[in-house]
């Protein structure tokens, strides 16, 4: 099989990383392979920021320890941890030596061009760090406290934090978490409402008995539950509309 679809086909996200350096080199190369992904009219409307400050490590760990006192240690022990940032800061620079007004601000359009740009990127790092031998995983935890990451990281006007990633080599195999069939995923001409419900039985069976292998009492639906059974985020439309967006 090809390697760069074999490497993506086991990969799973990895959360303990070896105390082995991760050359700045490395670094470079995994961040260029990352910055030529496809963007929306090559706007480039992210920032990637490296953060290496042991304070704000600890300032994002915080936002992660919850109601269990126990957060995700990866975020202070990872030998990298970069930070996603949906960038209008730049487009508005660019509006402003045209001598035009920026509009996209003003819309939802804003929200799903910039989140679709660094989605992307973060996929992109993923499989270039993986390619040399790196593990890693996407943090989105971090928005819990949006305004605190915004002051500690002088996120400007018309930027807004997306997700983290931690990067290390790995210090644990990996764990493949299977999906959903294709077949309830990818559909023909039209969306099959029916494909999901065909599926989903011996899916959640057959997750079940992993995470049970895995130590944690629970299925994907219920799990998938306990994430959705609560509004998410809606503490975070007034800082939206601080960093200067309007939905
Ligand atoms: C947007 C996004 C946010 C995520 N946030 C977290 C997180 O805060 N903490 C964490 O441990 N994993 C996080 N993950 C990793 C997912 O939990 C993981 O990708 C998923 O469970 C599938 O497992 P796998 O990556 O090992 O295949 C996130 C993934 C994505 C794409």
């Amino acid at each position: 099989m090809n390697s760069t679809i074999n490497q993506m086909i086991n990969r799973g996200s990895i959360r303990k990383f070896s105390t082995k350096h991760v050359e700045n080199e490395t670094l470079e190369t995994i961040l260029k392979a990352t910055v030529q992904s496809p963007s929306y009219a090559n706007t480039q409307a992210y920032s990637i920021i490296v953060v290496e400050d042991e304070k704000k490590r600890e300032l994002l760990y915080n936002m992660t320890t919850g109601t269990s006192g126990k957060g995700m240690t990866f975020i202070q022990k990872a030998p990298i941890f970069l930070l996603f940032v949906m960038d209008f800061n730049k487009v508005n620079k660019v509006m402003k030596k045209e001598n035009l007004d920026m509009h996209i601000h003003e819309s939802m359009e804003a929200l799903l061009v910039g989140a679709v740009d660094v989605g992307i990127l973060l996929e992109a790092t993923t499989v270039a760090a993986e390619a040399l031998g790196l593990g890693s995983v996407v943090v989105g935890a971090v928005r819990r406290d949006t305004k605190s990451i915004i002051e500690a990281f002088n996120l400007p006007k018309y930027t807004y934090p997306i997700c983290g990633l931690a990067l290390g080599y790995p210090d644990t195999g990996i764990k493949i978490t299977p999906r959903l069939p294709l077949d309830a995923t990818v559909y023909h001409d039209s969306y099959d409402d029916n494909a999901f419900d065909k599926h989903i039985e011996v899916y959640n069976k057959y997750m079940e008995e992993l995470y049970n292998s895995r130590g944690a009492d629970t299925s994907w639906t219920k799990l998938m539950a306990s994430y959705f059974q609560k509004p998410i985020g809606k503490e975070q439309i007034d800082t939206y509309k601080n960093q200067g967006f309007d939905i």
